[in-house]
């Protein structure tokens, strides 16, 4: 049977994909096995029986001149992702498509206008699953009685979503001026700088910060043990660094709790689980078992925490130094990409150099191999590079 034209036809002559897939080449492969004369593809011609060990689907292009049985066999088979139906959504009342699975901040990333793409975040990254921890990013969505968090929810069929509302707005300037009453948010990114000052955050109406912790006095810190607040100036998490090796440094002080440190150790990178959040509410923190320091700790100093930290909390020891003796400039940073010479993966580093040395490494998180994680040979061994 010869098929031609736009519109897979299944098994009996119909179609087998749904309505709405796209119509591109993905949707043309489902239930296209006979658009051409010969052996169904993956059929051998040659008496062999092994089974094709092809792992996509094979695709054979409608406009393409019809091509013999041995020409197809030699050009094997054509990957493509995994098909996906759209799904119809408004965002602030205009319709969107979008395929099935995305979230309703790729929506807005992807199909909203330049004030929708940007929407704020802080636990989110392109490169790491939600983790839905912030909730700056929330959005009100018809039939919800709350706000949902526009990172984690996936879009459905008739949603209708609305970013610019009143109870939007007030809801995120809530969120970062709580943060910023409790954080020090003065090396946080750019982005999360601007949100603060678009949204009027004004994290002095809680009254000044309370005075910082001593050292290790909130890791000690129980739930229920705690005392009520003296109501004349703002609880903060402020504390001292902690720098018990040579590699990096964690400053608490600006931990806004997001746990990307904790998925990147974990599950989303590195799979060590050398750390999580302990202690309850106000007290909750991040730490290692039993607050040990990290020299004994299970860290094995990949430094992906440092890659994914939103606000500065997680850093290099030389970047640490550098800040301490007033010799960090960014602004005369330059950034180099190559590939690590380690091994034979391919990671890509980006170095960053300031007065010819080499003061930080970080990878793209679109890049395919790495997608932005390291180990602790690429992202800390370079001192040779310049130590020679
Ligand atoms: S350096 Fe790596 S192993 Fe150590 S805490 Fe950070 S992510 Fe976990
Ligand atoms: S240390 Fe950084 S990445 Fe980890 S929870 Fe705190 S702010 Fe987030
Ligand atoms: S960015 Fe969505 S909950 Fe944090």
């Amino acid at each position: 049977m010869t098929t031609t034209g736009k519109g897979p036809a299944g098994p009996g002559g119909g179609s087998t994909a749904p309505a709405d897939l796209p119509v591109d080449g993905a949707s043309e492969a489902a239930g296209s096995t006979a658009l051409h004369d010969g052996p169904p593809p993956g059929e051998r011609t040659d008496g062999d029986t092994r089974v094709p060990t092809a792992v996509g689907p094979t695709v054979v292009d409608p406009v393409a001149p019809a091509r013999g049985p041995e020409e197809r066999l030699s050009s094997g088979p054509v990957m493509l992702g995994p098909i996906r139906r759209r799904v119809s959504l408004t965002l602030d009342g205009r319709e969107v498509r979008v395929p099935e699975g995305a979230t309703i901040l790729d929506a807005l990333h992807d199909e909203g206008t330049p004030e929708q793409a940007d929407t704020p975040t802080i636990c989110w990254a392109p490169n790491m699953d939600p983790i839905n921890a912030c909730r700056v990013c929330v959005v009100e969505v018809e039939g919800s009685r709350a706000l949902v968090p526009s990172c984690a929810r996936q879009c459905e069929d008739g949603m209708a979503v609305r970013t610019d509302t009143e109870k939007v707005k007030h809801s995120r300037r809530m969120v970062l001026e709580l943060l910023a009453s409790s954080v020090d948010m003065d090396r946080a990114s750019a982005d999360v700088q601007r949100w603060m000052d678009e949204y009027g955050v004004d994290a002095q109406r809680y009254g000044p910060p309370a005075p910082p912790a001593a050292a290790g006095e909130r890791d000690r810190r129980h739930a229920g043990h705690h005392h009520a607040p003296d109501g004349a100036t703002a609880a903060t998490v402020h504390q001292p660094v902690k720098v018990d090796n040579d590699l990096y440094v964690r400053d608490y002080s600006r931990c806004v709790l997001c746990y990307k440190c904790v998925n990147a150790c974990g599950s989303d990178a590195q799979f060590t689980f050398a750390i999580t959040a302990a202690g309850r509410g106000f007290d909750a923190r991040i730490a290692t078992e039993y607050d040990n320091p990290l020299p004994e700790s299970a860290c094995v100093y990949c430094g992906n925490c440092i890659g994914v930290c939103p606000t500065g909390a997680l850093i290099s020891r030389r970047e640490y130094e550098l800040r301490e003796a007033g010799d960090w400039h960014p602004e005369e940073q330059t950034v180099s990409t190559t590939v690590c010479s380690f091994c034979g993966v391919g990671c890509n580093l980006e170095l960053h150099v300031q007065q010819n040395e080499i003061v930080n490494v970080t990878s793209p998180a679109d890049h395919s191999v790495t997608h932005g994680h390291l180990c602790i040979k690429g992202r800390f061994g370079f001192q040779h590079v310049q130590n020679l």
